[in-house]
């Protein structure tokens, strides 16, 4: 079944056992399948040595999709607040930046890594479980961070679209970007996503 296709059993293991713990903070049933990672992905760019970001790796399923788009010389740095899968990521996935910390610290942490501007952004973050203002912070962050051709992708999941924090992440989405294009829904994920690709950020403050 092409849905958890993507997951290895101890890259399972890990994203079960954190889940199960803290859904508060993952957010998520089961790690993104192929076609949902397929999806996100599909703003990296496959030519040159650009530098991309992914917010909320857990254990990897989209870090697999983006390493597979990137050409040697690029940078990819994975932003993940979970110790524990921090800690799984360095492990198993070595030939990525893995950054223990918050997407709300994005800046600074991208400033401690040496990164000016970056050219492609991908989140799984559980933007539903996050208060208006930690949103409001965290896509402030994103298009500060964004070069001005960059491109920003994110999911929100289908049975969650009518719900007040999804309602209130597109509204933020569409006054932080110029372009807010909603593909899908993905159906093949469990649960299926709708995604969302972001271009030019309007407020640079
Ligand atoms: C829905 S899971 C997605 C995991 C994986 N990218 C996937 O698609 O299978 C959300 C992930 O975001 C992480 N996360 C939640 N809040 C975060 C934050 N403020 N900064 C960085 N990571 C965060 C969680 O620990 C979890 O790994």
């Amino acid at each position: 079944m092409e849905v958890m296709k993507t997951a290895s059993v101890p890259d399972l293991r890990a994203f079960m056992s954190v889940a199960l713990r803290k859904q508060g903070v993952v957010g998520a049933i089961a790690p993104s399948s192929p076609a949902l990672a397929r999806a996100l992905t599909a703003v990296v760019p496959t030519t040159g040595t650009p530098v991309v970001v992914e917010l909320g790796p857990g254990t990897g399923s989209i870090s697999e999709a983006i390493r597979r788009r990137l050409a040697p010389g690029s940078r990819h740095l994975a932003v993940e607040i979970e110790p524990h899968l921090a800690e799984h990521l360095r492990r198993t996935k070595p030939w990525m930046e893995t950054i223990r910390g918050d997407a709300a610290d994005l800046g600074a942490l991208l400033t401690r890594a040496g990164v000016e501007r970056v050219d492609a952004l991908v989140s799984t973050l559980p933007w539903s479980l996050f208060p208006g203002e930690r949103q409001e912070r965290i896509i402030g962050e994103i298009g500060r961070a964004l070069a001005p051709a960059g491109a920003f992708t994110t999911v929100t999941y289908l049975h969650a679209v009518p719900l007040a924090g999804a309602r209130a992440l597109r509204r933020r989405l569409r006054s932080a970007f110029d372009e807010v294009l909603t593909t899908g829904p993905v159906w093949r994920n469990l649960p299926p996503g709708m995604t969302y690709v972001c271009r030019r950020p309007v407020a640079r403050v």
